[in-house]
């Protein structure tokens, strides 16, 4: 994760960016550091990676690369006033001592792969149709040796998978059918016929835009539908308020990258 001690809305890349719109700087960090604390609280070990002044994006870390098995398939931003985060998440990962593949097609990298280790043996999800270009996902299936399934996007508020789906186990995934193309839903189906389907209102308050641990869900608390539904299911949804960083196009998932060690 990466504080948003830099976070601004200085330019429009999605269709949630207004850059007329008020970003409260302070209520952000403090949101920020609300989401890191659940996610120690659950258990897990948050690294920090350093902000860069001119990076105001950097808070989205998951957009820096896309790891398995301690092998990282690197980012290549779309757009130019990201390319820089794409070397700082190498120098983490250079650090860890991990195997860092540079990619030669654009990607964003967790905004838009994402891994199940349990379904077909390992299995990579991965998004297409606004970011990531459909040549980077066979690059990751080279890179990663793992199969990876391509899915198309296709509403421009949904731009990245991580805003459309989400693993919610080793096997599992919730996501919004709207969100994918009609073929594409019917590869999901086939995949993943216990699914849990999320509204569009959920969706787009970013609901599926979480980090789960099998059990417990961290998720925005403004999709409070999804939440009754992971309940049912079984899972604990567990809110958290992101009301700033929604305004840059993101919330829970966005702000976290998974080190799959
Ligand atoms: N403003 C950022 C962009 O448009 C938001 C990135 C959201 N990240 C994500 N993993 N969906 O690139």
């Amino acid at each position: 994760m990466s504080p948003p001690e830099h976070f601004a809305v200085e330019y429009a890349i999605n269709p949630w960016m207004d850059i007329t719109a008020p970003v409260d700087a302070e209520l952000a960090l403090k949101q920020w550091e609300g989401l890191r604390e659940a996610l120690v609280r659950l258990g897990h070990e948050v690294h920090v990676l350093p902000p860069e002044i001119g990076l105001p994006d950097m808070v989205y870390a998951a957009n820096g690369a896309f790891s398995v098995d301690g092998v990282v398939y690197g980012a290549r931003f779309k757009y130019p006033q990201r390319t820089a985060e794409a070397s700082a998440h190498r120098r983490f990962y250079d650090r860890l001592g991990w195997r860092y593949i540079t990619p030669a097609a654009t990607n964003e990298g967790e905004g838009d792969f994402t891994y199940l280790p349990k379904a077909l043996g390992g299995l990579v999800l991965a998004g297409h149709g606004f970011r990531t270009e459909v040549g980077a996902h066979a690059e990751a299936q080279e890179a990663l040796g793992r199969p990876v399934i391509s899915l198309r996007l296709t509403d421009p508020r949904i731009y990245h998978l991580d805003v459309a789906l989400a693993p919610l186990d080793d096997e599992n995934v919730a996501y919004y059918p709207g969100a994918f193309s009609e073929s594409s839903r019917t590869v999901l189906r086939r995949l993943f016929p216990h699914a849990i389907l999320a509204t569009e209102e959920d969706a787009l308050a970013f609901g599926l835009n979480l980090v789960s641990d099998g059990h417990n869900v961290v998720l925005n608390a403004e999709a409070t539908g999804l939440a009754a539904q992971l309940r049912a299911a079984g899972y604990t949804p567990v809110p958290v308020e992101l009301t700033e960083l929604k305004k840059g196009g993101g919330s829970v998932k966005c702000c976290v990258a998974e080190l799959r060690s």
